[in-house]
């Protein structure tokens, strides 16, 4: 059966709403926008339903899931304490892209965090998403709408064909604005660790006058059996069957001449800022945009691309590591598998 299909996209009927939000009530799966990418959600109260999403995203049983909350009453209900720092954050991000770790209350399945005794929340600024919460009354439980494994969707074009038929119900809100899941973080001894990075960077959380520490793994690679704050770090994310190698250097010029080395030998394909494209040799070459905030929206939507021209390996063009560039690079190391190439500038 096909997916029941709500357009929202170029109108404001947030009526429709009302529809997958009973769904949502009954027990189903309905995939809608947020403002960082599309979700695949359901009553997060609901054991049954959450058991959907896992097989439906074909998810490992020990990966948690975040639950979506439009009000401050909803997070009283499903944590135990809401401590200072967690209030500072949530007066200055929430609605919006950050979800942070809260011990967790007893109505809390344990599903939905994986077994944990902590729990993911996140308040959504997107209309749709807030109004989905909103008319169905309870939090939602959402991941990333896409197959595991692969890039998460920000437009509905790109994971109709892998979802069409698993969800009761799409909600096609567009092209989401950010492009990259949230920053998620927990609070430990009083310091924010950064345990997958998003929009909201440390230095957005260091103006609060909070420390901020970065996990290690958010840029090197999850070593079999390695303790971690995040089970999610221990999956294969993004990557396309294609071989995929990241390229960066301070050095614009530097970077350029690598990326042209490697792929005269090859039948290349050439992910890069819009500025460079005239500079490679390559024939098959795909704009990322030029600034952070643009190469954001277009990624995964690119590394959804790179399969279809059959090529032996893929270039891609890195940026610097800080601010919105870590998450960026996280995404992109994880979707290259750490083939990385780094030259001095
Ligand atoms: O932007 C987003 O966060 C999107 C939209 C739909 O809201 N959602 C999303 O969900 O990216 P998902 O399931 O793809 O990623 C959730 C991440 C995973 O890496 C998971 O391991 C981590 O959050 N996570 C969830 N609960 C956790 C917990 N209790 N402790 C530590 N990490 C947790
Ligand atoms: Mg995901």
């Amino acid at each position: 059966m096909k997916s029941k299909y709500i357009n929202l996209k170029d109108n404001q009927n947030y009526e429709k709403i009302k529809e997958p939000a009973q769904a949502i009530k009954q027990g189903n799966l309905v995939l809608f926008p947020t403002e960082t990418v599309y979700g695949i959600g359901a009553n997060a109260l609901d054991e049954k339903a959450v058991k959907k999403i896992y097989e439906a995203k074909g998810r490992a049983s020990d990966n948690p899931l975040i639950a979506h909350i439009s009000n401050l009453e909803m997070l009283k209900k499903l944590v135990t304490e809401i401590g200072e720092r967690e209030k500072k954050l949530i007066e200055k991000f929430w609605p919006g892209p950050l979800t942070i770790i809260f011990n967790k209350s007893n109505i809390v399945p344990n599903i939905i965090t994986a077994g944990l005794e902590t729990v993911a929340i996140r308040m959504p600024s997107n209309e749709i998403a807030k109004r989905l919460i909103e008319y169905s009354g309870v939090p939602i439980a959402a991941p990333s709408a896409n197959i595991s494994g692969k890039p998460s969707g920000t437009i509905v074009e790109d994971i109709l064909e892998e979802l069409d038929g698993k969800v009761e119900y799409i909600i096609d809100g567009g092209m989401v604005d950010i492009g990259l899941e949230s920053t998620v973080i927990r609070v430990i001894d009083g310091k924010v660790h950064i345990l997958r990075p998003g929009k909201i960077t440390k230095e957005d959380i260091e103006s609060l006058g909070i420390e901020v520490e970065i996990e290690k793994q958010i840029l090197g690679k999850y070593e079999e059996g390695e303790k971690v704050l995040s089970p999610g770090i221990k999956y294969k994310h993004y990557a396309p069957n294609t071989k995929c190698i990241l390229v960066y250097s301070n050095n614009n010029e530097k970077m350029v001449e690598k990326i042209n080395e490697v792929s005269n030998e090859k039948n290349a394909v050439i992910l890069c800022r819009t500025s460079n494209l005239e500079k490679y040799n390559a024939t098959n070459k795909l704009a990322m945009g030029n600034t952070l905030e643009e190469i954001c929206n277009n990624i995964f939507t690119l590394l959804r691309k790179v399969d279809k021209y059959n090529a032996e390996i893929v270039l891609i063009e890195g940026v610097q590591k800080d601010g919105l560039g870590l998450a960026i690079m996280n995404r992109l190391l994880r979707a290259c598998a750490y083939n990385y190439i780094e030259i001095e500038e």
